[in-house]
C-alpha cells in the first residue's frame, strides 16, 4: 500500500487512531526524509494535542527501537538491567549506581546522553575524568561490560536515530511536553542497548521535567506499561528534585563528590535514592530474594570497598587516569572559587534547584544550545543542605568560575536561592512512590 503521510496525520489531527504498520512507515519516513520536516511537526503536534494509546506508544518505541542498531551482549551471562533518570540538578546517581549494581552481580550496559538546559548529564561528567572515554563501539562496549559488569557510553549516531530527528523537531514545534513522546524517545534508547529490564527514576519537583507529582506519576505508569509491552521487566520510582541531590552540582565538582562517596563520604540523600534504585535493580534482575536482602548486600559491598574496586576497574578499562582516585585534584579547580556566606543566623530555608541550575549554566556548566560546550570545571558546592543551622558569616556554598565578575554575579544568586530562616525545615521524603 502507498504511503500517505498527510491522511496518517490528519487522523491523528482528529482522535483517530494509527495501525502498527502505519507507524512504521511514518518513522521509515522520519529516518529516510521521505517525511517531509513540515510533516514531522504536523505529526508531533497532533500526538501532542491527542495523545496515543498503549498499544501506538508501543507501536512508535518499537519502530523508532528498530530504526537503528539494537546491541546484543551474547558473552554476557549476567542479568542485563540499566537506570534511566528523567533529569535532575545534581544527579550524579548513575556513577555510584552502576559500579554498585555491577558489584552485585548485575550487568549495567549504560549508555547516557549529556546534559540539556539546567539538568546535567551524565556523559559531561564522565568527560570531566581525564582521559576517560565514552565513544565506545560496539566491540569495546561488549568487552567493558564482560571485563567488569558496567559500562558507560555516550550513543552513537546508530542507535534510534529516528529519535534524533523526532527530538531535534520537538524542542522547536512546542512539543517536548508529550507523555507518549517522551515514552518512546526515552525507550526506543534504552531498549537498544539490549537490556532485559531497567529501572526510570521519574523526577518530580521545581526543577525536573515534571514539575507536578500527577504528571510524573502518569510518565510513570507510561513508561512501566510501554516497556513490558516491548517485553523488558520494568520498576520505576518516583523521586524529589525539589532540591539538588547531593552538594555538588557541576561536571568535575560532581565526579570528585562521587569519588568521596565511592569511599564512604556520600551525602545522606545521595547514598537513599543511590541504594533505593539498586534495591529495584537487584530485584529486577532477580539476584536478591527482597528488597532487605539486596539493600543489605549493596550496603556490605559499598562499605567493603568491592564497589570502589569495580569503579576501578571501569575507569582503567575506559581510559581514565587512575590516579584520580587517591588525588581528586587531578580533576581540576576553576581560577576563582568564591565562598558565599550567610548573612545571619538560623537554619537553610531552601535550596532552589532550578536557580542553582541556571546558575551553572550561566557559568559556563550547562549547554543553553545542544551544540554549546561545557566548562567542566565551574559550578557549586553547597555546603548546607535545608534545615542545617548556621552562623552569620559561615560559608553555605562556593562558587566555582572562570572570571571573579562571573563568580560574584552567581554568588548573588545563590545568596537568594539559599535563604535563611528562623524554622527549622524538612525535606519531604526522597522516594515518593514505586511501581513494579
Ligand atoms: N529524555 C529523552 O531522551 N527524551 C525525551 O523526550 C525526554 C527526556
Amino acid at each position: 500500500m502507498k504511503f500517505h503521510p498527510a491522511r496518517l496525520i490528519a487522523r491523528k489531527r482528529d482522535g483517530g487512531v494509527l495501525a502498527s504498520d502505519e507507524i512504521q512507515d511514518l518513522v521509515a519516513g522520519v529516518v529516510d526524509g521521505s517525511l517531509g520536516d513540515a510533516q514531522l511537526g504536523a505529526f508531533l503536534m497532533a500526538v501532542c494535542c491527542n495523545g496515543m494509546t498503549a498499544e501506538e506508544t508501543a507501536a512508535l518505541t518499537l519502530a523508532m527501537r528498530d530504526s537503528g542498531q539494537v546491541l546484543r551482549h551474547p558473552k554476557v551471562a549476567r542479568p542485563k538491567i540499566d537506570k534511566h533518570s528523567t533529569g535532575g540538578v545534581g544527579d550524579k546517581v548513575s556513577l555510584l549506581l552502576a559500579p554498585l549494581v555491577a558489584a552485585a552481580g548485575v550487568a549495567v550496559p549504560m549508555v547516557s546522553g549529556r546534559g540539556l538546559g539546567h539538568t546535567g548529564g551524565t556523559i559531561d561528567k564522565l568527560a570531566s575524568l581525564p582521559g576517560y572515554r565514552t565513544d565506545l563501539g560496539p566491540a569495546e562496549f561488549q568487552h567493558v561490560l564482560e571485563q567488569c559488569g558496567y559500562a558507560m557510553a555516550s550513543p552513537s549516531a546508530a542507535i534510534a536515530p529516528a529519535d534524533k530527528r523526532m527530538y531535534a523537531t520537538r524542542d522547536v514545534s512546542g512539543t517536548v511536553e508529550s507523555i507518549p513522546l517522551i515514552t518512546s524517545s526515552i525507550l526506543a534508547k534504552k531498549l537498544a542497548e539490549g537490556i532485559d529490564g531497567l529501572v526510570m527514576d521519574v523526577k518530580f519537583g521545581r526543577a525536573a521535567f515534571m514539575v507536578q507529582e500527577h504528571d510524573a506519576v502518569a510518565l510513570m505508569e507510561s513508561l512501566c506499561s510501554v516497556g513490558r509491552a516491548a517485553g523488558i521487566r520494568m520498576a520505576a520510582l518516583l523521586t524529589d528534585m525539589d532540591h539538588p541531590l547531593g552538594r555538588a552540582i557541576g561536571n568535575s565538582l560532581e565526579v570528585v563528590e562521587v569519588l568521596h562517596a565511592l569511599d564512604g563520604g556520600c551525602p545522606d540523600d545521595l547514598r537513599e535514592v543511590t541504594l533505593a534504585l539498586g534495591v529495584e535493580m537487584l530485584l529486577l534482575a532477580g539476584v536478591a530474594s527482597d528488597a532487605e536482602a539486596a539493600r543489605q548486600t549493596l550496603v556490605r559491598l559499598w562499605h567493603d570497598g568491592v564497589v570502589h574496586r569495580v569503579f576501578r576497574h571501569n575507569l582503567e578499562l575506559q581510559g581514565g587516569d587512575l590516579r584520580v582516585l587517591d588525588d581528586p585534584t587531578r580533576l581540576g579547580r576553576a581560577p576563582h572559587v568564591v565562598a558565599v556566606k550567610a548573612q545571619r543566623t538560623g537554619f537553610v530555608a531552601d535550596v532552589d534547584p532550578r536557580v542553582l541550575g541556571d546558575v551553572v549554566v550561566d557559568l559556563g556548566g550547562g549547554r543553553r544550545q545542544p551544540a554549546d560546550a561545557v566548562d567542566p570545571l565551574v559550578g557549586l558546592v553547597c555546603v548546607h543542605s535545608l534545615g542545617d543551622p548556621v552562623h552569620a558569616g559561615d560559608a553555605i556554598a562556593f562558587v566555582h568560575a572562570r572570571t571573579s565578575l562571573a563568580a560574584k554575579d552567581a554568588a548573588v544568586r545563590v545568596l537568594a536561592a539559599m535563604p535563611i530562616g528562623d524554622d527549622k525545615r524538612r525535606r519531604a521524603a526522597l522516594v515518593k512512590r514505586r511501581m513494579a
